[in-house]
């Protein structure tokens, strides 16, 4: 492996004590020195970087060029590790920032103190196009023409859509059988992308598709991929926009594979570090009570990313229990059920700079929360409400106060996981225990009941009345 060989970017262990630097040409997952997790980090003092976050507003006059148009390359300044003339983007990060008057009401808010920032907006409805875009830019550079990765289903429909788009690359991707919401599966067949169900779960086809990566050097794709967790900064930089270039005081994410919240307190440490902002916001990340690995360990094990000196034989311990249990995840958030999430250390050290916390929210209070969000504007799916629901019991608590200004990301389109949601609202109390009953879920309290009716004009009219 050679040294870092372009000195403005490159990519650097995250390990404190390892701190070994490689060049952006090279393909890496993971440091070949010491096993670690990688980072893209920047010669800043070297960069043109903007004197104050108002200088991107300069890109809103200028849509017509698809970087400025691009809701991650408008702040590529911030992400500089790709000439211009290599970026790939098909118009990602078009999102909004909702406030949200009935959501915060259930949250436990006051009135104009929570808003929804919708991911689920972008090209393939979910955050990871955000990711995406950068990794295959980072494709495109080292000329890779055949790239893979593992899903829940929501990574596997962005690399799909990335692929189908622009022609660059042939695409595989890696499903747990039977553990994907139809939407999302959809999506990757419509795409045209190569799809292996493995006999497992997502854990299982992470591990496989990490193997099978190495073996005939294709290029990788989940979030173990430092340059995705580039573009995933800048969901962060539009939240700053939305909000006139103020901080909200929490962030509130659900957490899977743990990507989005590290490139979080990656995207606030270099702000604050380069003078941009003068305060880091709170950042809590919400497991589903049925893939809570990160809340085991947090929370209840008190594990630190400790300045890097993490207590390796705790997680050791958690994992080696974890399989002599034969534990698996298992939750209706099918995006985040996921006991083995490789960002972990990432993760600790955005939570030690984002002054974190973490909760594991129940199935039960995910589908309502998310019915909640539904009934109070776009909608997300099951594994996106967790923020929602994570946010409410954080106010219950008191953690998060009434006056705080909180932002819950909802990660992915309401119409990746049509099931769940009609099987919620739906009378049919077999589809209800079928879908929902089996998991743990006992009402649903939010539910919008559709109403059958005989074709008749005047039975229809009375049950208008009714
Ligand atoms: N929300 C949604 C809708 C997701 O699809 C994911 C992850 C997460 C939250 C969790 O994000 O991994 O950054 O903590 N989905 C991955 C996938 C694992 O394969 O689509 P994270």
């Amino acid at each position: 492996m050679s040294p870092a060989a372009d000195p403005l970017a490159f990519q650097k262990c995250l390990h404190p004590a390892c701190g070994a630097t490689f060049s952006v040409d090279e393909v890496l997952t993971a440091c070949p020195k010491c096993g670690n997790l990688l980072d893209l980090d920047y010669e800043w003092s070297r960069l043109p970087v903007p004197s104050n976050l108002r200088e991107f507003e300069a890109a809103w006059s200028n849509r017509r060029d698809p970087l400025d148009y691009s809701g991650v390359w408008r702040f590529r300044r911030l992400l500089p590790f790709a000439r211009d003339e290599q970026i790939v983007t098909i118009g990602e990060g078009q999102t909004i920032l909702q406030p949200s008057i009935h959501v915060g009401h259930y949250v436990g808010m006051n009135a104009g103190c929570l808003s929804l920032q919708y991911e689920g907006l972008n090209p393939s409805g979910s955050f990871k196009d955000n990711g995406m875009t950068a990794a295959s830019t980072h494709a495109r550079m080292v000329g890779a023409k055949m790239a893979a990765c593992a899903s829940t289903g929501n990574t596997s429909a962005s690399l799909a859509i990335y692929a189908s788009t622009t022609r660059l690359f042939r695409v595989v991707v890696f499903i747990g059988s039977g553990k994907i919401a139809f939407g999302k599966l959809s999506q990757a067949l419509d795409y045209e992308a190569r799809t292996v169900q493995v006999e497992g779960d997502f854990d299982d086809a992470l591990q496989r598709v990490q193997e099978v990566a190495r073996e005939r050097g294709i290029y990788l794709c989940n979030s173990v991929n430092p340059f995705r967790l580039e573009g995933q900064k800048t969901i962060m930089y539009r939240i700053l926009e939305a909000m006139n270039w103020d901080v909200p005081d929490w962030i509130v994410v659900p957490g899977g594979n743990l990507g989005n919240s590290s490139a979080f307190g990656k995207a606030f440490a270099e702000l604050k570090a380069l003078g941009l902002i003068s305060r880091i916001p709170r950042l809590a990340v919400i497991n589903a009570s049925g893939a809570n690995t990160l809340y085991q360990l947090y929370e209840q094990q008190g594990l630190r990313w400790n300045g890097g000196q993490i207590d390796h034989a705790k997680i050791d311990v958690f994992f080696r229990k974890m399989d002599v249990d034969g534990q698996r995840a298992d939750t209706l958030a099918s995006a985040i059920e996921i006991n083995r999430p490789v960002n972990l250390h990432k993760c600790l050290r955005a939570l030690e700079t984002c002054d974190g916390v973490v909760r594991e929210v129940t199935d039960q209070e995910i589908l309502d929360a998310k019915a909640q969000v539904g009934a109070g504007g776009f909608g997300c799916e099951p594994a996106s409400a967790a923020s929602v629901a994570g946010a409410r019991k954080l106010r219950a608590e008191g953690v998060i106060a009434p006056s705080d200004r909180v932002v819950c990301i909802l990660t992915g389109h309401q119409l990746k996981d049509p099931d769940a949601t009609v099987a919620y609202h739906s009378s049919d109390r077999e589809l209800f225990e079928k879908k929902l009953g089996t998991r743990g879920v006992k009402t649903a309290e939010f539910a919008n009941r559709p109403v059958s009716v005989p074709n008749d004009l005047d039975a229809i009219l009375k049950a208008l009345d009714d």
